[in-house]
């Protein structure tokens, strides 16, 4: 069965798309179950560059079918958008794409309800990626939601529109927002785009369930990292879903006895986009440095990441949570030529050792980081693909990690290019990876 969840350890951006794209090469399936068009999953093939937002990176390999599942939030504009790029850049987007008749809808006005509360002057702005997600969640989790298959129901779908519309204008007059929203106009478009969409919308749970009873591979591909989890992340600066493994089931509808694993994918160190405490951020130069070698500016809305060292209490709180069988580590190349990397390996508050995640912002926040800093190494470790190249200081860096962590290192990114990558031949994802 071998199903395999990929996902992020930490607060998102730890190069998912490039594992993903990666690994399905192995799977006939690669399956989004939370998040939206907030995330920003990048793929080098060669020359070509390809950002992907809602659709699953699995959609890059010609046959690999591509699903977007019940749990995802789905903007049809950006959707369309999304899918003409793609199918210009001659993927074959009719035939590979599935997207299910119970995600909800993004609306134009869910970005704006969304504008309004991060404006609120009563509130620390959690720094959003105003695609209108958490708004678009809580209209799911209220109950007022409207799903792809309602789309399709004229009668039953003006009812919702019309109540879900006066609430927004409701909200917006009580709040005294000035944007003119012409929601028939809106209606109109998004009639136009569910036509467009119509031959690709279906049951994906059960087209899931019923190709993994045909011995088919599903690689389920998690949106942002663990720590903006709803539940279990630094709320509440954190995304409005399920991100954790946990959230595949739910997210996917397929049941959890069909996951064989889970593979949780980490960088070398650690970023944060948006706001929210960062115990390990490195506001110096140090986390400059980090910055302009790894690029890191956010792949959807360009805003500079926050930087900081490899936290091991953190990995350790998300392994539990996924439990982890394997760690992918990326962006190793960046730390080449530091003289020593810290590691944060411990927490402290009110000089107390810490032996678990805090729940609130006030802890969080006051926390003090326990480094131990290892010597960096010479020489470059971009593009490497065998581990006996690493230089051993390098290894040694490894090794530290999943002491840590106590999670094995199964793959080591060097580069942002599909060939640049390390394999650990006979480690847990190796085999994980091998057709059953
Ligand atoms: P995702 O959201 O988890 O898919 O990650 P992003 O695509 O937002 O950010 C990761 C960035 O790092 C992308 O620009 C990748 O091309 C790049 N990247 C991935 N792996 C490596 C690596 O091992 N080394 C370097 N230098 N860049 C990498
Ligand atoms: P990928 O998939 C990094 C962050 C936003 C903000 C918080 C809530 O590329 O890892 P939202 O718009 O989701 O309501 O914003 O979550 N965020 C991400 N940060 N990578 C992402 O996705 C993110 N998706 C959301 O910056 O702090
Ligand atoms: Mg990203």
């Amino acid at each position: 069965m071998n199903n395999l969840i990929v996902l992020g350890a930490q607060w998102g951006d730890e190069g998912k798309g490039k594992v993903v794209d990666l690994f399905s090469e192995r799977f006939d399936i690669v399956a989004r179950y939370q998040g939206g068009h907030n995330a920003g999953h990048t793929v080098f093939i060669g020359p070509k560059k390809f950002v992907l937002k809602l659709i699953p990176s699995g959609i890059l390999r010609p046959g690999v079918k591509a699903v977007i599942g019940n749990g995802v939030v789905v903007d049809l504009a950006a959707l369309i958008d999304e899918m003409t790029a793609l199918s210009n850049a001659g993927v074959d987007v009719t035939h590979q794409l599935a997207v299910s008749n119970r995600a909800h809808v993004i609306f134009p006005f869910h970005r704006i309800v969304e504008k309004m509360s991060e404006g609120r002057p009563d509130r620390i702005a959690i720094g959003t990626t105003s695609r209108g997600i958490g708004p678009c969640y809580e209209d799911k989790i209220g109950r007022r939601g409207i799903r792809i298959a309602d789309l399709y129901e004229p009668a039953a779908f003006q009812a919702l529109y019309e109540t879900l519309a006066e609430d927004k204008q409701l909200l917006a007059q009580t709040f005294g927002i000035q944007e003119s929203i012409d929601y028939s106009k809106i209606r109109d478009e998004y009639h136009t785009y569910a036509e467009r969409i119509r031959p690709l919308v279906c049951d994906t749970s059960k087209l899931l369930n019923d190709a993994m009873r045909a011995g088919k591979r599903v690689l389920f591909e998690g949106a942002q990292g663990t720590m903006l989890d709803i539940d279990h992340g630094t709320y509440p600066f954190v995304t409005s879903s399920s991100a954790t493994a946990g959230g595949a089931c739910t997210g996917a509808g397929v049941p959890p006895t069909a996951i064989a694993g889970v593979v949780g994918v980490s960088k070398a160190y650690i970023t944060r986009v948006g706001s929210g405490p960062f115990p390990t951020e490195d506001k110096g130069e140090a986390g400059e440095r980090l910055r302009r070698a790894g690029n890191e500016f956010g792949a959807v809305t360009g805003r500079p990441r926050r930087c900081g060292w490899f936290d091991a209490p953190l990995l350790r709180y998300t392994a539990a949570i996924n439990g982890f069988d394997s760690l992918v580590v990326t962006k190793l190349d960046v730390l080449d030529g530091l003289d020593e990397v810290p590691v944060c390996v411990g927490y402290k508050c009110n000089g107390r050792t810490l032996d678990e995640m805090p729940a609130t912002l006030g802890v969080l926040e006051s926390l003090e980081p326990v480094y131990e800093k290892l010597p960096g190494w010479s020489g470059s470790t971009r593009g490497l693909r065998n581990e006996a190249d690493l230089p051993p200081r390098a290894r040694d860096y490894l090794r530290f990690l999943t002491e840590a962590t106590g999670v094995e290192i199964g793959c080591v990114s060097t580069g942002p290019e599909r060939d640049e990558t390390i394999l650990i031949p006979g480690s847990r994802l190796d085999r994980l990876l091998i057709p059953a």
